[in-house]
């Protein structure tokens, strides 16, 4: 009989987002009338219609695949010269990044999932909380954890707790020696950000310590205020201590159709077990040569859409629709008396429960009564309990209707 991954059974009972839906879906079999008024701003899944650029594309590539001259069979698993030039020209010229350190995939959650495979046993690694929980799982599955305990933290991991107290950015550990730091900002779930100099502080500690920080900037197109950070990238020094994972999903629709890229700078260094020093980049190259065909060619042209000059403002109309849902919801949660967090360059609002309520009971409150599906801070790691996360992902009719159900219910 074959042995299984025995990791595998320490994970908790289900990722996060299947458990909202087994919830769901259980709320809907027992009420199927309220279920027909039934809003979801669970998971951060876009709503509107993909950009007519990217369509346009995708169709005209599409079509090349039906001619002989312009087929394409297996692409460059790294991705096709043509996305990763167009990214590197568009986000990242000023901030000295070239197009073979950017690897196109089919997600982001996929690439910091995999980025594991490079990375050793032994490790410590440091998890902020709370904290998108794939990061967490993966290092689960990869066995670079023990146990979870009654609050549901791995032993063997670092969490460092993400409060109002300190604006959810975490205080940088001392004593300890670090390897692995995984940040996110704007930052899912909280949807708070990371100032400059506080950046530029974790880059400091990381270079210092010979630690890298794996940084999710999944959510930057959502940034409106001046002077936050897009990119790690943009701070000094970063080249040689991170890595950064970026996507299509949320500003230009494609959770569905499934882009993203990581950037690995050439001049970035782990060390093999004889202490010698190597450098990241080709291990990640191989690795997806190995395990990876590349995103598919249409949607790789889709992606490059995004930044022609009609991409742009197609996208930049769609991040400001999210962004437009989030003020409401933030303005109607604090008209409400609620605590409300994030929302202001991110389409995430963390919202404090009100009355000592618990996560998975607001939700429930939220299901039952309201009729509107949130995520439960606590499902995001221990110091996310007491708070709940709403998802500005929808259209505009139907984040007025669950304002509207707030005002009347939730109202202090
Ligand atoms: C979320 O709701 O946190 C995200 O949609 C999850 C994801 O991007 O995988």
């Amino acid at each position: 009989m074959p042995q299984i991954n025995d990791h595998y059974l320490k994970l908790k009972a289900g990722y996060l987002f299947p458990e909202i839906g087994r919830r769901v879906s259980a709320f809907t079999e027992a009420n199927p009338e309220a279920a027909k008024n039934l809003i979801r701003c669970g998971i951060g899944d876009v709503t509107e219609p993909l950009p007519e650029a990217c369509r346009n594309a995708m169709h005209a590539a599409i079509d090349d695949l039906g001619t002989r001259k312009d087929f394409h069979g297996y692409g460059p698993e790294q991705g096709y010269a043509f996305l990763r030039e167009a990214i590197a020209d568009n986000q990242f010229q000023k901030i000295n990044i070239s197009a073979d350190e950017i690897f196109i995939s089919d997600g982001a959650k996929c690439d910091t999932g995999n980025i594991l495979d490079i990375f050793g046993p032994g490790n410590k690694i440091v998890i902020t909380d709370p904290v998108y929980p794939v990061y967490v799982d993966t290092n689960v599955m990869a066995g670079n954890t023990g146990d979870s305990d009654e609050a549901g933290n791995y032993d063997g991991l670092l969490y460092l707790p993400c409060t109002a107290e300190n604006d959810f950015v975490p205080a940088i550990p001392t004593g300890e020696k670090i390897d692995l730091i995984y940040l996110c900002y704007p930052n899912n779930p909280t949807g708070t950000t990371i100032s400059r100099e506080q950046l530029t502080a974790w880059v400091a500690f990381a270079k210092e310590n010979d630690a890298i920080i794996l940084y999710d900037a999944a959510y930057e197109a959502f940034i409106r205020e001046d002077g936050v950070p897009h990119s790690i990238f943009e701070i000094d020094g970063a080249r040689d201590c991170a890595i950064e994972f970026r996507s299509f999903s949320k500003n230009a629709g494609f959770t569905g159709v499934r882009c993203a890229y990581t950037i690995i700078p050439k001049s970035l260094t782990g060390k093999t077990v004889n202490d010698e020093r190597q450098a990241i980049h080709p291990l990640w190259s191989r690795r997806q040569s190995t395990k990876f065909n590349g995103a598919s060619y249409p949607i790789q042209r889709g992606a490059e859409a995004v930044f022609s000059d009609a991409g742009k403002k197609q996208v930049k109309n769609l991040v400001d629709h999210y962004m437009g849902n989030a003020d409401l919801i933030r303005e109607t949660c604090l008209k409400a008396g609620l605590t409300v967090y994030g929302g202001i360059n991110s389409p995430y609002v963390w919202v404090a429960c009100p009355d000592g309520i618990d996560s998975w009971a607001m939700f429930d409150k939220m299901l039952n009564e309201l009729n509107v599906v949130v995520t439960p801070g606590s499902g995001f790691g221990a110091a996310g309990e007491g708070y709940f996360r709403i998802s500005a992902f929808n259209t505009k009719e139907n984040v007025e209707e669950v304002c509207r159900r707030i005002s009347k219910s939730l109202s202090q």
